[in-house]
């Protein structure tokens, strides 16, 4: 397939790099323009394009950028993407690093907000994982203790297509219904960056309780802080020391009551 990134950053370069991998055309883009993102696309062996370049006869744009931006997102490509295109998107809500949104701090889920802004369907994909766990995993289907992905949205046929991209890149691919019901792989219950097998998943996201999620999220966060500036700069720059995978999946899973992980990574 011809997939479109947009949102050169953490999520933007692993998944770039993962689907060239898996033998799709790719390219790449920023609001930055092509000239600026053209080393990061070279390491990652795709092409760096300009926005009005990235939606032109494409299968799938995977938008990756900070949800707040997305208004912004959709102006500068209003009437550009094409019918046939299936938009993915990996947001998850932030208000610490986003700001606050009122329709979702009013209860909206944080996709349909997404969707609402792009006027036609999108697919939640790739949100309920870290950046530094989907860089470091990523196995064959049928391998023990695969990680497992959800993805939801109001196509089936959209659904479907990216749930094959979804097990290219190395994840079991969780059907998870409509955008509607996305919350539950919401920050920061327990189907959100836990690294779960797709039977774990499952479990994890009949058991999420919604009025639980904004609390939980603050926890992790004053976690996260006490673990000070420089855990913020892992994070944001995508450099991991060793063991900070597991140590950040079970930021999620202690929140959650959800066993330590136990599973290796290649960090
Ligand atoms: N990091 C994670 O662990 C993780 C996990 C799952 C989902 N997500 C979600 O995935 C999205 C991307 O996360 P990330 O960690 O990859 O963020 P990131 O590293 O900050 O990268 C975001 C990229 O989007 C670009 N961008 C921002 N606004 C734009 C706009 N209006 N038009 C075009 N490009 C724009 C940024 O450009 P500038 O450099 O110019 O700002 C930056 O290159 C976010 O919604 C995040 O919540 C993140």
């Amino acid at each position: 397939m011809k997939i479109g990134i947009i949102g050169a950053g953490l999520i933007g370069q692993i998944l770039a790099n993962k689907f060239n991998v898996s033998g799709h055309e790719i390219i790449l883009a920023d609001r930055k323009g092509a000239n600026a993102i053209k080393a990061v696309a070279d390491a990652v062996g795709v092409k760096a394009v300009e926005l009005e370049e990235v939606v032109l006869d494409i299968d799938v744009l995977i938008v990756s950028i900070p949800l707040i931006n997305i208004p912004d997102l959709v102006q500068t490509l209003k009437g550009q993407i094409e019918d046939k295109t299936i938009i993915v998107e990996t947001t998850n809500y932030w208000p610490h690093r986003d700001g606050n949104v009122d329709a979702i701090d009013n209860g909206m889920v944080n996709s349909v907000w997404v969707q609402q802004q792009f006027g036609r369907p999108v697919v939640k994909a790739f949100s309920n994982i870290g950046a530094y766990s989907m860089a470091a995993e990523g196995k064959p289907s049928g391998t023990a203790d695969r990680i497992a992905l959800a993805v939801s949205g109001d196509v089936q046929q959209a659904i479907d297509v990216v749930m094959g991209i979804v097990d290219e890149a190395g994840f079991d691919p969780l059907d998870a219904g409509k955008l509607e019901d996305s919350w539950r792989q919401q920050a920061c219950g327990p189907a959100y960056c836990t690294d779960l097998t797709l039977a774990e998943l499952i479990n994890a996201r009949k058991t999420t309780k919604k009025d639980e999620l904004r609390e939980k999220q603050e926890l992790a966060f004053s976690k996260m802080k006490e673990l000070g500036d420089e855990y913020f700069d892992n994070i944001v720059s995508g450099n991991y020391p060793d063991g900070f995978v597991d140590h950040a999946v079970d930021i999620n899973r202690a929140i959650n009551q959800l066993k330590p992980r136990k599973i290796s990574s290649k960090i």
